[in-house]
């Protein structure tokens, strides 16, 4: 563990001193470089020769049909899933699928990743969630980690919610909380996993507007989309360019399915 840190002040700079969200690429560092990553599970091929490059402080939201492979590539960058062909670098280092966690632990500290269940604890408020890891992992003092805490909180709308519990939270809410919580991290880059396509299909109404409300969140925390179909990247780029030009059919099928269904 490490001893007393002190968060450098370029890692503070982008909360700070950024108006919008985004932690403003740096362009030139990756952070994550993958090359021909392929996925099966048994004979099912999940991950397609997937080449993907992250840069730091860049802020990516994976978009697709459910089923198409997006947690699973999340989950291979942080080895909690093995790929089963191609390389994938983290900060120049080779991941090793059959790296342990105690090797894989430094790398899942520094990529922040919100997953779709979002892990919020229940019996924290929703600041409590925001400055755990900072306090523990980090070793943050509790000052600094409740001002930043209550500085993302406010970047993501939900200042007014520092107290209450994630059981009173709606899904977008739990996933800002989430995204709030992944940035007190101060990680290197942020992937997110878009929850929408989880959603059950039977439910329409209120769901389809929180989906659609959280794809406008998406596009306007992400400094890049990428969409995701059978286990191909069929395209991303520019937040706005996907969702308002998609330039593959499967893109834009995708999109007006989960955005033009309501008025
Ligand atoms: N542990 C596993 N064993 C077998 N098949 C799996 C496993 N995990 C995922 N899959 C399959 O791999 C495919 C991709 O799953 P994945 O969870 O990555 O999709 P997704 O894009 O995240 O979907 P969703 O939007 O529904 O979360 C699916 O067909 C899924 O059933
Ligand atoms: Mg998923």
């Amino acid at each position: 563990m490490d001893s007393e840190q002190t968060i450098p002040d370029d890692a503070l700079n982008p909360i700070t001193s950024s108006e919008d969200f985004s932690i403003s690429p740096i362009a030139g560092e990756i952070i994550i470089n993958a090359s021909k990553v392929n996925k099966y599970f048994g004979d099912k091929h999940v991950l397609r020769d997937v080449d993907f490059e992250v840069h730091k402080r860049e802020v990516v939201a994976l978009i697709g049909p459910s089923g198409s492979g997006k947690s699973t590539l999340i989950r291979c960058f942080n080895g909690l899933e093995k790929h089963t062909s191609g390389e994938i670098y983290i900060q120049g280092q080779k991941l090793d699928p059959h790296s342990s966690n105690k090797q894989l632990a430094p790398i899942r500290r520094e990529l922040g990743m919100v997953f779709q269940n979002f892990n919020l604890f229940p019996h924290m408020t929703v600041l409590q969630n925001v400055i755990e890891a900072p306090l523990l992992v980090r070793k943050m003092h509790k000052d600094q980690a409740v001002a930043l805490g209550e500085k993302l909180l406010a970047k993501v709308g939900l200042a007014e919610k520092r107290d209450a519990y994630p059981n009173r939270l709606s899904g977008g809410q739990k996933q800002r909380v989430a995204i709030a919580r992944a940035l007190a991290m101060q990680p290197q880059a942020l992937l997110f996993d878009e929850p929408t396509s989880s959603l059950d299909p039977e439910l329409v109404g209120e769901v389809l507007k929180v989906m659609r409300d959280e794809m406008q969140f998406a596009r306007d925390v992400s400094d890049r989309v990428v969409f995701i179909s059978d286990g191909v990247i069929v395209e991303q780029g520019d937040p706005e360019e996907i969702f308002k030009q998609p330039k593959h059919e499967r893109t834009k099928l995708f999109l007006e399915r989960v955005l033009s269904v309501l008025p």
